[in-house]
């Protein structure tokens, strides 16, 4: 349960009454009530109405909300109202604004017009803040706190004069002394020795690439920058309300803000996520979202706080979910961990920049669109769901993901600016999804013990005590499967020497000589152990063998002949490595493979197209089957069971109709 306030599966969206006369409020509650809505997300841009002038407050439109709210039996998400500063915010603190690295101002017009060092902006949302809290603190419609909204979204990392200050404050925190920064970021090198800390500045334009290190410190503290500013508020509200839940909602697999540590310091995850529709893998990305999401949590539920039922604004093209597949994509969140499932936003606006979004109440008559019949059935379908409350996923399979490593990884001046994180990380992702094998996401440096499969995309920069994590991993059994370019670096993106991938080389059983990155476009040929070829490209390593045994071999090249894909025996457990970028077909074949070895597997068998998720607790046991296919599929199911959606008894043959889902009780 994410709320003691909603004992149900949440079901709602963003609200934001401020944009209409308050003639239209009861309709809106009309429409929540017969749409089965039990939460909204209340006040998120509001703070030029709540403060419209300095130090003068207006609450009363909102306390009238949200008594309406309450007499209608809908709780709220009360937001902090602090994402977008009203204008007087800039005139009266024009240092508030946030510069970019080439020094330009972004200012107040659209929003997130704030700079996240800021000492105006931290006092004056502090204010905010605690009168909100203050207020509403008793409210009975209070059922969780909605902090700021997207954190970083627009404005992730600001480059003037305070930001500066606060960079150099943060990196005195960190080294210590300006010896141990000019060791760290290997000033050195082109002259870059400090001798005084206010020499020290934001990585902003610069004739040249820019040292790394501290590109990868400005990265940390931007993080750590906005995660501070969330701090403060969350400080706020605990102390008025220390039973009421926290969340500032997520995007997804978003770079600049380190989720892990965030994560941490949230009651509830909740994320937003735009899958495209026209992109046919768009429910792929989507799972992996979901995943990490659930992940981030400890696998606890989470909240999809925001997605749209039919179309976006922000994309040249924005197509539309064709109909049924919003309800399909939001049983998926379910089925990876959503207790809650939300909308930006409740109804469509008639001016600003997203008239043109697609809300839960569009701007026709709602009677006349196919939309709004489906927002009134997914409602329906969340009601039959209270029973998946405190059942969790069961993964056995983790695929690492580091924030450093992200960021170190995609820095400049690399063998090829074409390894990219999430690309790597999607390439492993994808072929286990299509097997239905469930997959978590894990820190490099966390508990890894409740795993039998560890995938470590791209594990560029590793610490001494993850690299051990990882290696012990695999000495008490497990089974690793890792790809190219991973154990170069420490956590300052100094090489780790000694020979090429320093830190697992024993693990793996194998060295590096050197990087061969293919051009764009280029393929490379595979030939495997048992005569088969595949292609691969993006990359080819130089494996020299110290006791792995080699799968595959480059078929061509300066370097055919030898080993491109490897495993090595290491403890009790076994160690695979991918020194290239083989294709669909190979992957699929390598991971069954691996999949065998660590004894992981499906939940139960199910055609292409159709994914497969449990859900589970001690009490009961429930399985989704969703066909994202456009055509219809059957699933043999494994005994007789019940669909919670249709409320059918089930045995023998599923048929599911093109997007189609059912949830079974399984026990
Ligand atoms: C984000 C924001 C919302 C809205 C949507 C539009 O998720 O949080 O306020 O702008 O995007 O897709």
């Amino acid at each position: 349960m994410i709320t003691p306030k909603v004992p149900h599966i949440i079901y709602g969206g963003d609200y934001n009454p401020e944009q209409w006369p308050q003639s239209v409020w009861a309709e809106d509650v009309r429409l929540m009530r017969a749409a089965n809505v039990n939460l909204v997300s209340v006040g998120i841009f509001s703070w030029a109405k709540l403060e419209p002038q300095p130090d003068e407050y207006d609450f009363g439109w909102l306390d009238r909300l949200l008594d309406l709210l309450h007499e209608n039996g809908i709780m709220a998400n009360l937001a902090t109202a602090t994402a977008s500063p009203p204008p007087w915010l800039a005139r009266l603190y024009p240092e508030s604004l946030p510069v970019t690295k080439d020094g330009v101002v972004l200012h107040p017009g659209a929003r997130q017009h704030y700079c996240p060092s800021s000492a105006a902006y931290r006092e004056r949302a502090a204010g905010l803040v605690g009168r909100i809290a203050e207020r509403y603190k008793d409210h009975p419609v209070l059922a969780m706190w909605h902090v700021n909204n997207e954190y970083g979204c627009h404005v992730s990392e600001c480059y003037c004069d305070a930001s500066a200050a606060h960079f150099r404050r943060w990196l005195e925190n960190r080294y210590g002394d300006l010896e141990r920064l000019n060791e760290a970021w290997g000033t050195a090198f082109w002259s870059q020795r400090y001798g005084r800390w206010d020499e020290i500045l934001p990585p902003r334009s610069a004739p040249t690439f820019a040292n790394p290190t501290q590109q990868l410190d400005f990265r940390r503290f931007s993080s750590d920058a906005l995660l501070g500013l969330y701090e403060m508020e969350r400080e706020i509200l605990r102390g008025a309300t220390p039973d009421v839940p926290v969340t500032t909602n997520f995007m997804g697999f978003f770079k600049p803000a380190d989720y892990w540590k965030w994560a941490g310091r949230e009651d509830v995850v909740s994320d937003d996520s735009y899958p495209d529709p026209s992109d046919p893998e768009a429910h792929v990305l989507a799972a992996m979202n979901r995943d990490l999401m659930r992940s981030l949590g400890g696998g606890n539920s989470w909240v999809l706080m925001e997605q749209t039922t039919v179309r976006v604004n922000w994309r040249r093209r924005n197509a539309p979910k064709e109909p049924g597949r919003m309800r399909l994509w939001s049983l998926q969140a379910v089925a990876r961990g959503a207790d809650g499932i939300m909308f930006f936003q409740w109804r469509q606006s008639k001016a600003g920049a997203e008239k043109f979004h697609s809300a839960m109440v569009p701007h026709v008559r709602p009677e006349d669109s196919r939309s709004w019949a489906e927002v009134k059935r997914l409602g329906e379908d969340l009601t039959k769901l209270d029973g998946l409350s405190g059942t969790r996923g069961e993964a056995r399979t983790a695929v690492l993901i580091d924030w450093d490593n992200w960021w170190a990884l995609e820095l400049d001046s690399k063998p090829s600016a074409d390894v990219r994180m999430i690309e790597g990380l999607y390439f492993l992702y994808r072929p286990l999804f299509e097997a239905n094998v469930p997959v978590d996401f894990a820190h490099p440096g966390s508990d890894l013990s409740s795993y039998d499969l560890v995938i470590a995309p791209n594990l560029y920069l590793v610490t001494d005590e993850a690299a051990e994590n990882v290696r012990s991993f695999v000495e008490d059994g497990g089974t690793l499967l890792m790809s190219f370019f991973s154990g170069i670096v420490d956590e300052n993106d100094h090489v780790r020497l000694g020979g090429y991938p320093a830190p697992f080389k024993d693990l793996l059983g194998l060295t590096i000589e050197d990087f061969v990155p293919l051009a764009e476009g280029a393929t490379g040929c595979l030939a495997t152990e048992e005569g088969a070829s595949f292609s691969c490209d993006l990359w080819a390593d130089l494996v020299h063998l110290r006791g792995a045994e080699a799968l595959t071999t480059f078929a061509d090249g300066f370097y055919g002949g030898m080993p491109a894909v490897t495993r090595n025996a290491y403890g009790g457990g076994s160690a695979y490595y991918l020194g290239t970028r083989p294709d669909a077909g190979y992957m699929g074949v390598l991971l069954e493979r691996v999949c065998a070895e660590a004894g992981v597997g499906a939940p139960s068998e199910a055609p292409p197209g159709v994914e497969v998720v449990r859900r589970r607790s001690t009490e009961a046991s429930y399985l989704f089957v969703l066909n994202h296919g456009e055509e219809a599929a059957d699933v043999e199911l494994e005994g007789p069971t019940v669909d919670l959606l249709s409320g059918a008894g089930r045995d023998g043959t599923l048929r599911l109709e093109p997007f189609g889902a059912a949830v079974l009780r399984e026990w």
